[in-house]
């Protein structure tokens, strides 16, 4: 690639992974307030499979480039920021554009990545990490000793969530299929094969209900994961991977997880139901929404950095093969990111 030269991916519409399109042009200029990032890594999130096929709640019109975060260093810093950010290694959660050689960032939203993680390390927590550090710790402020459940506790989000509760003192039920069983085993996680009756298995596991379930399954079982709640427990659902091949309207499957969420803390009882969303209060309040960000995106980083948290490279590919990265996060035999390299 010509250092000079903007490389990204887009996407066009509804397609196939081999529909995604390399485009190439000028780098842009950073505008006041922003800098430019030089991309060392991001990465395949489940948005992006979502997102090919029309069903991201809240995606833009197409053709846009995809990317849900990215790490890299600054390059250029535009009018107003401190010049002492050029030569930087950041981290920045953008929902799309990151799938590019070069990206323009706010540079009130760049995250600096501290020495010792490498690009690909640190993109393996940057929409994970903070996804899963303010589900455990702003929604069901797990403590030690408590049990929970962690739904795909392979994955992306699910795996970074399983480490952090583990390093809480929190003991981890999670399912996944059994090819994924050992290597949770390995990591301290109790497996559960989710093609079996988990709610059967998870009331042997723990007989008084467990003290949180983190549900991105959606659809109808997530009325499974609120029964299967201890008194006091806390239910965080963020996602809908169940209705990802659905067709009909993209908003739907998360409004009725909303309309039930919203019903079950409006019953008397004592537990409740969050649903999560990474960017809730941004468009309220910036300032405050960037600040728990980069106080919690900085607390994932130490974890990392304190081995609680294991970076899982599932495979490193360059952007000109997001095809095959694509197939194979969808290929169902992953554990862990898919990081794009320039
Ligand atoms: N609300 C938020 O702010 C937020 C932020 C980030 C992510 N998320 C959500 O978190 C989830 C995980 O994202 P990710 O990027 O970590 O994805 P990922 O790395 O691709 O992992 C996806 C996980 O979901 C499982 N899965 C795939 N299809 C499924 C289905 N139909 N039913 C049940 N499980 C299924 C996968 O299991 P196999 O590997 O066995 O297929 C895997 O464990 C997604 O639903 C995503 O939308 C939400």
């Amino acid at each position: 690639m010509n250092a000079g030269e903007l490389v990204e991916v887009v996407l066009p519409g509804k397609v196939e992974p081999e529909g995604l399109r390399i485009r190439h042009g000028a780098v842009p200029a950073a505008g006041p307030g922003q800098v430019l990032v030089r991309m060392e890594a991001t990465g395949v999130s489940f948005a992006e499979q979502q997102m090919r096929r029309g069903r991201y709640y809240d995606q833009p019109p197409f053709p846009f480039v995809p990317g849900y975060d990215v790490v890299g260093t600054v390059v250029a810093t535009g009018e107003g920021v401190d010049p002492g950010l050029a030569g930087v290694r950041v981290a920045a959660l953008v929902k799309v554009g990151g799938w590019a050689s070069h990206v323009i960032v706010e540079a009130a939203d760049v995250v600096e990545v501290p020495e010792g993680i490498s690009a690909a390390e640190a993109e393996t927590v940057v929409v994970n990490g903070i996804t899963a550090w303010q589900m455990l710790h702003r929604k069901a402020r797990v403590r030690a000793g408590q049990t929970v459940l962690v739904h795909g506790a392979n994955g992306g989000v699910g795996s970074v969530l399983a480490d952090l509760a583990r390093a809480a003192g929190v003991r981890v039920i999670g399912t996944a299929s059994p090819r994924h069983h050992d290597t949770l085993r390995r990591h301290g996680v109790v497996p559960v094969d989710y093609r079996d009756d988990v709610a059967a298995r998870v009331r042997e596991l723990a007989p008084g209900g467990v003290d949180a379930v983190f549900d991105h399954v959606g659809g109808r079982g997530v009325v499974a994961s609120w029964r299967l709640l201890a008194p006091g427990g806390t239910l965080v659902s963020y996602g809908s991977a169940s209705t990802r091949d659905d067709e009909g309207s993209k908003q739907w499957p998360v409004l009725k997880l909303l309309a039930r969420v919203w019903l079950w803390n409006a019953l008397p009882n004592r537990r409740r139901a969050y649903f999560f969303n990474v960017w809730a209060g941004r468009a309220l309040a910036k300032n405050a929404f960037r600040a728990r960000l980069r106080a919690d995106l900085t607390q994932v980083f130490a974890a990392l950095r304190r081995g609680d948290v294991t970076a899982r490279i599932a495979a490193e590919l360059p952007l000109d093969r997001v095809a095959d990265a694509m197939r194979l996060a969808e290929s169902g035999t992953v554990a862990g990111k898919i990081v794009l390299t320039p």
